[in-house]
This record gives structure tokens, sequence and C-alpha cells, in this order.
């Protein structure tokens, strides 16, 4: 289990081109796809929508939109994680069904709803939006790792673009984070990290 689990995080890089001629079977997608919904959310607000960009046009298009990098273009599927603005709101019609499964009495409920409120004024919503997003990115990527499927974290592209191509409205939503998905072409390059102990310290 734990040698399956390092074994698919040193699988997973940032894929610069795939095999534009294999397609992700669509279980696999699923599959995929799957582990970003179950990835855990701040006040379970399950910030994302996913999505997934198929036609080639589009595909084209978004490549535009990310400064011409081919991963777009050669992927099987393009996952779009846009973050949640509007609903995001206390008191909207979205937080109170959310917060309906979590809270299951009026007064913990009445505690949330008020944390909530408090909370939110505090915060940068858009970029709070994001970082739930990215929780998800990571998931997807490592679930996608697992099954030999590779995939890379695109950040680099014009927000205006990428809205304009989907047709998303900024009032509703931004965009956290693009994940091309497909398979590589080229052998793995040689990962570095910094050194375990520069980086973990135990108190
Ligand atoms: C939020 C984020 C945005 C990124 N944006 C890009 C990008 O636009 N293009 C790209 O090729 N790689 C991008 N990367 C990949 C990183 O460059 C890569 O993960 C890092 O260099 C480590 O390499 P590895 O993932 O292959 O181990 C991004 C990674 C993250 C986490």
């Amino acid at each position: 289990m734990k040698g399956d689990f390092l074994k698919a995080m040193q699988f997973r890089h940032a894929c610069k081109i795939f095999d534009a001629e294999k397609k992700i079977p669509d279980e696999d997608l699923r599959f995929i796809l799957e582990a970003g919904r179950l990835s855990p959310s701040s006040f379970g607000l399950e910030q994302w929508r996913f999505i997934v960009v198929r036609t080639q046009e589009l595909k084209e298009k978004l490549k535009e939109a990310c400064f011409n990098q081919v991963q777009l273009s050669t992927c099987s599927d393009a996952v779009v994680i846009a973050a949640k603005i509007e609903e995001l709101l206390p008191g909207s019609e979205y937080v109170e069904a959310r917060f309906a499964c979590l809270a299951d009495r009026p007064e913990v409920l009445k505690w949330v709803r008020d944390f909530y409120a408090s909370y939110y004024s505090g915060i940068n919503i858009s970029q709070w939006s994001i970082t739930q997003c990215h929780i998800a990115a990571a998931n997807m990527m490592t679930a996608a790792a697992a099954i030999g499927i590779d995939s890379c974290p695109i950040g680099g592209f014009s927000l205006s673009k990428v809205m304009e191509a989907l047709g998303l409205d900024e009032v509703k939503h931004t965009v956290a984070l693009i994940v091309p998905f497909g398979y590589r072409v080229n052998p793995q390059p040689q990962k570095y990290r910094l050194a375990f102990d520069d980086l973990v310290e135990y108190r």
C-alpha cells in the first residue's frame, strides 16, 4: 500500500507533451474526477466546479489562452477547475444547502452560519476558493498517476481568455487551475525536491 502510493507520487510529474492519439477511457476519467469530488474543502463548501474539455476546438482555444502550452492541445481531456465565488455568499441558497448537510441540529447550524459570515468578511473570497480547488486538483493528479495516467497542473494562463473560451461569468466564478490529462510521449525527467530534513521538523 505505502509503496504503491509513493510509486504514484513518483510517477506524477508535470508532463509537457502528451500522446495526442491516446484517449483516456471514460471509466478512468470518471475515477479521476471522483477523486476531485471526494476532496476535503473548507466549511465543506466544495468550492470547485470541474469543466471537462474534450473537443479539439476548445482544447486549441485553451492552448492559446495558456500561452500556447502544448499540453492543452495534445492531452486527452483537460479539466478546468472553476472556483465558485457568488455561490459562497453567506446565506446563499448554495451555502445553506451545504450547511444543512453539515449541521444536524439548529444550534449547530446557527453557529456554523455565524462563524462563516464572520470568517467570510475577513478573507479574499476568490483566493480562498482557489486554494480549495488546488486540493481537488492534487487529488485528481495523484489518482490519475495511480492508474498510469499523466497530468500537468497549468497555472500559466490568461484568466480573461480562459473565462471567455468557456463562457464563464466573473461574478460567479474564477479559474483556479487547468489540468490536462493524457499519456506521456517523453520519458519522465529527474524529480528534484528539497531534502526531507530541510523541510520537516518535529517539535
Ligand atoms: C499551481 C501550479 C501551477 C503550475 N503551472 C504550470 C504551467 O503553467 N505549466 C507547466 O508546464 N507547469 C506548471 N506547473 C508545474 C510545476 O512547474 C511543477 O510541478 C514543478 O516544477 C515540479 O515538477 P514536477 O511536478 O514534474 O515534479 C504548475 C504547478 C502548480 C502547482
